[in-house]
């Protein structure tokens, strides 16, 4: 029905619908699950967060993932040229197709971060599977994690690598290149099979150590933090930041999903792939909040540690927790798979626009790109140590005192992200033929009336609010 213009989508298509699932799942599931969100939950005081967050996925992430899998699989091609397509056929301005450029800039900017905090799994991986193989050389493979050890050498293993940029660098390259790897693979070649083999992994990885901290940890504490809601703690900040989170942890707004969707050959229910990618990464977070919190209470530690909060605060709890050491190893493990299918998906977008605009081969795009990502990584790192004092973008108000990676995470997850999902969300909302949305989605009367309601009218409005309020932290009466 629909021409191919590049090939792209006939002949590197997914396999099936469920290869299609998984890797979008894998997408999803991310440093955005397993790190940043039990970080804001935490920071953010638990229950009324995690229920707002909720709201935000279901009322305003359904829909906007649904207009991005619509628009790859109706234009079968990059995002540029796939929204082209689709403006096209709905006889509109064929500017529109410049949100899907903004899109693939933003995905390579945080595909070159992305990779430098996976670094920092990679390497609490190893320091992890060092202190399991001197356990098991000991002949006490079940003892906790890095014996002996004080809380503050614990914590101090954080500054001792990000003081040393030669380390930072190397676990960057390491994982960049694995990235790379796979996105040069293709997508029915590298992509599908490294979530095809990866993610049912990793389901086994995080149900497993989460029965774990049910039997040692304390889980009733941790689901009264998680689900509680104290209500006064949802300030317009917080709300602020679960939406800005929705977003992220879906892979929204940068045109991830419709460089993905456009390689779905059968275009049959949209609307449940949809649905199901929504449920499983927020119950991943969900779960990874059951994971952590009750390992981290168990201890007595402060949930409310920030960003420290998976690499200070639970190598800590893992020291007096039994076979600390080996779950320690394991929870590295998962987080690192979780990273690379998302970070293949990231890579992906500019990768798919140098095939799809400039006709580029995709070994030659993909290294362009993931050169130009590491490159960017580099400057992050270095912003740890050499280059410390550097900010970036330090004459705007809001970066003033921001670090060259928290600078370019800010600027993506701030302005371009959400502008990002504000074009989709306007141009599915308004400007696309319905017939066009009508046939390929296949939703029934009823949902497709609320899908291009909640389209046209809460996600713009919602995605406005949270780019202002970011861009004028002032006008929510912080600081
Ligand atoms: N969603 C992923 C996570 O939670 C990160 C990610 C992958 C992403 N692809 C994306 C974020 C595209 C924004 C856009 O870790």
């Amino acid at each position: 029905m629909v021409a191919i213009s590049n090939g792209q989508g006939g002949e590197q298509g997914w396999s099936s619908r469920s290869a299609f699932i998984l890797a979008a799942i894998g997408a999803a599931v991310g440093l955005g699950n397993l790190w940043r969100f039990p970080t804001l939950a935490g920071e953010s005081g638990g229950g009324a967060f995690v229920i707002f967050y909720i709201g935000c996925v279901f009322l305003l992430g359904l829909p906007l993932l649904l207009a991005e899998i619509f628009i790859g699989r109706a234009g079968q091609t990059d995002a540029v040229g796939s929204i082209r397509r689709v403006a096209e056929q709905s006889r509109v301005s064929k500017r529109w197709s410049l949100f899907g450029g903004l899109g693939a800039l933003a995905a390579f900017l945080i595909v070159s971060f992305y990779s430098v905090v996976a670094g920092w799994v990679l390497y609490y991986a190893g320091v992890f599977a060092a202190d399991f193989g001197s356990a098991v050389l000991a002949g006490d493979p079940f003892r906790g994690a890095l014996a002996g050890e004080s809380q503050e050498q614990i914590a101090g293993r954080m500054g001792n690598l990000f003081a040393d940029p030669m380390l930072l660098l190397s676990m960057h390259f390491l994982f960049m290149g694995a990235t790379l790897f796979i996105v040069a693979r293709g997508v029915s070649g590298g992509i599908e099979k490294a979530a095809t083999w990866l993610m049912p992994g990793f389901f086994v990885l995080l149900i497993g150590i989460t029965i774990y901290g049910a039997i040692v940890g304390d889980v009733g504490e941790a689901a009264a933090f998680l689900f509680t809601p104290d209500w006064s703690k949802l300030t317009p900040e917080v709300m602020n930041s679960a939406l800005g989170q929705a977003l992220f942890s879906l892979s929204l707004g940068v045109a991830g999903i419709i460089t993905y969707g456009s390689y779905i050959r059968e275009g049959t229910k949209l609307g449940s792939t949809a649905a199901a990618i929504a449920f499983a990464d927020t119950g991943v977070a969900l779960i990874a909040g059951l994971m952590i919190f009750p390992i981290v209470f168990a201890v007595g530690l402060d949930p409310a540690a920030g960003p420290t909060l998976v690499f200070q605060t639970l190598p800590f709890a893992f020291e007096s927790m039994p076979a600390g050491s080996l779950i320690g190893l394991l929870f590295f493990v998962l987080i690192l798979v979780a990273a690379v299918t998302s970070s293949i998906s990231l890579l992906e977008v500019p990768t798919a626009w140098g095939v799809g605009e400039l006709g580029w081969s995709r070994t030659t795009s993909a290294l362009v790109f993931g050169a130009g990502a590491f490159a960017i990584g580099v400057l992050c790192l270095l912003g740890y140590n050499v280059l410390s004092d550097v900010r970036p973008l330090g004459f705007w108000s809001i970066f003033a005192e921001t670090d060259i990676l928290d600078t370019v995470d800010g600027f993506t997850g701030k302005i371009m992200l959400p502008l990002g999902a504000l074009f989709t969300s306007l141009f599915i909302g308004w400007r696309a033929d319905r017939r066009l949305l009508e046939t390929t989605t296949g939703l029934s009367r009823g949902m497709f009336t609320l899908w291009r309601f909640l389209l046209a009218w809460l996600c713009p409005i919602a995605v406005t609010i949270i780019l202002v309020t970011g861009l004028f932290p002032s006008l929510l009466g912080a600081e």
